[in-house]
């Protein structure tokens, strides 16, 4: 569900027209809902109503310190994966006791700034990990709470390089190694034991994958809670959301496959059964599902190109703007912000950037576009800013964050000095 709707022929974010919006500002940019935020959080924290639960959003989906401030003001905890996002945590006024730290390459800096901040409790991924985690905390003289990540070897059908609970993956501790890996941690004097994880992948559209790693993880986790004394079974993030409504069979909420809409009930119906059983706390870390249709890139049409066999629509955002098309082949739905009549062509949509695989559609039917009109490219909250990188000298996009009628600006365009700011000349 979200909050951009066509009023009168254009298309809103809450209740700001977007062609204003883009008028004022400038293309290409990102907006972002925070009534779309703040559903899916309120509707995430219902649904798991009957576990004690505490949701930590996965910052990498969407760090901009506007979007955690809003999270930070509704209690979540977040999941940070570097000592960047923990700083910028802090910064937007998240709680470092609320954090959990994920990631097969923590550094001793990372790890020991999150000990002096007062993490929740670290991810471990490898017994090496462990050990550094356990030198580190003595040298602080405090405990370091930790609990390690498994890998359940589940197929989450999803993308492969968005795939992480299979043994082939590069993530967590092999089920069958984790039990010495906890009694080698219990050994371990700076340790804490506090916690047991697990993530399978993300943009996951079916209940299926989540309730059998549950399932799987269930006598494990038992068992660590009687030997440890355990408080908390993170059961990670990956709820897939909605790219392409056609797909979607009437909902507007979650990716719809085989006509069989995976919901937020749905999941909740296919995971919480079997946690309250468990009588522990449990931690989920969703990033996409909070902010992924949250968000637009608007982008404005610089040329219309009819090649020999194609007709490309030239605009411009490009791949550095948003990855994701030309990294996993992910379908974004386009729209022209204004509504235009007219036979449906068959386009593709692509950037100004020097590569072939810079397209954000290929073959994709759409209404007739003309230079200087403007699209949005939907659902790109998540993973679309925090993704983009400087490539071909293209400055970072401006953020804007809509609130009803209210827009604030949580990040401004670069400039050409932001480009070279860190940049100098030899002196030699
Ligand atoms: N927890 C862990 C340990 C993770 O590795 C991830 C995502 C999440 C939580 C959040 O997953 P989510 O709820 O957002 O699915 N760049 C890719 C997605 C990479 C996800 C990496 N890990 C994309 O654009 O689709």
């Amino acid at each position: 569900m979200h909050f951009f709707e066509y009023r009168n022929g254009t298309l809103f974010c809450e209740d700001v027209d977007l062609a204003r919006l883009a008028a004022e500002t400038g293309t290409p940019a990102y907006v972002y809902s925070a009534s779309t935020i703040l559903s899916h959080y309120r509707r995430l924290d219902e649904v798991l109503a009957e576990v004690p639960h505490m949701i930590c959003y996965a910052v990498k989906a969407n760090s901009n310190i506007g979007i955690l401030s809003l999270l930070a003001g509704e209690n979540a905890g977040f999941d940070i994966v570097s000592g960047g996002e923990l700083f910028r945590v802090v910064k937007a006024g998240g709680d470092a006791a609320k954090c959990t730290f994920a990631g097969v390459g923590k550094t001793e800096a990372e790890i020991r700034d999150a000990l002096e901040r007062g993490i929740f409790a670290f991810n471990v991924e490898s017994e090496a990990e462990l050990e550094r985690i356990n030198a580190i905390a003595g040298q602080l003289g405090v405990k370091a709470p930790i609990a390690v990540r498994v890998n359940p070897d589940v197929d989450a059908h999803t993308h492969k390089y968005i795939s992480t609970g299979k043994s082939e993956n590069k993530f967590g501790i092999a089920f069958e190694r984790v039990f010495a890996v906890y009694a080698n941690a219990a050994k371990l004097p700076n340790l804490k034991i506090r916690g047991v994880q697990m993530h399978i992948g993300s943009q996951i559209t079916e209940a299926g994958p989540f309730a059998e790693a549950v399932e799987k993880m269930q006598p494990l986790v038992c068992k660590l809670k009687t030997l440890y004394g355990i408080e908390y079974f993170s059961i990670g993030g990956g709820m897939g959301i909605v790219y392409d409504p056609s797909l979607a069979s009437g909902t507007t909420d979650w990716w719809a496959k085989d006509e069989k809409p995976l919901t937020l009930e749905g999941y909740a119906e296919a995971v919480v059964p079997k946690l309250k059983a468990l009588g522990l706390k449990i931690l989920v870390e969703p990033g996409r599902f909070m902010v992924g249709n949250a968000g637009v890139l608007l982008a404005r049409v610089q040329y219309v190109k009819a090649g020999d066999i194609k007709k490309f629509v030239i605009v411009d955002a490009g791949m550095n703007d948003l990855i994701r098309p030309a990294l996993y082949q992910s379908f974004h739905e386009i729209v022209p912000v204004t509504q235009r009549a007219g036979a449906l062509e068959k386009v593709d949509v692509v950037g100004p950037v020097c590569e072939s695989g810079d397209f954000f559609a290929e073959e994709r039917e759409l209404p007739p576009l003309e230079q200087g009109d403007l699209i949005a490219l939907m659902s790109t909250g998540a993973y679309g800013a925090t993704m983009s990188s400087n490539y071909n000298s293209r400055p970072l996009l401006p953020e804007l964050l809509v609130k009803g009628d209210k827009v604030a600006t949580i990040r401004t365009r670069q400039t050409p000095d932001d480009l070279i700011r860190n940049e100098s000349l030899p002196s030699f």
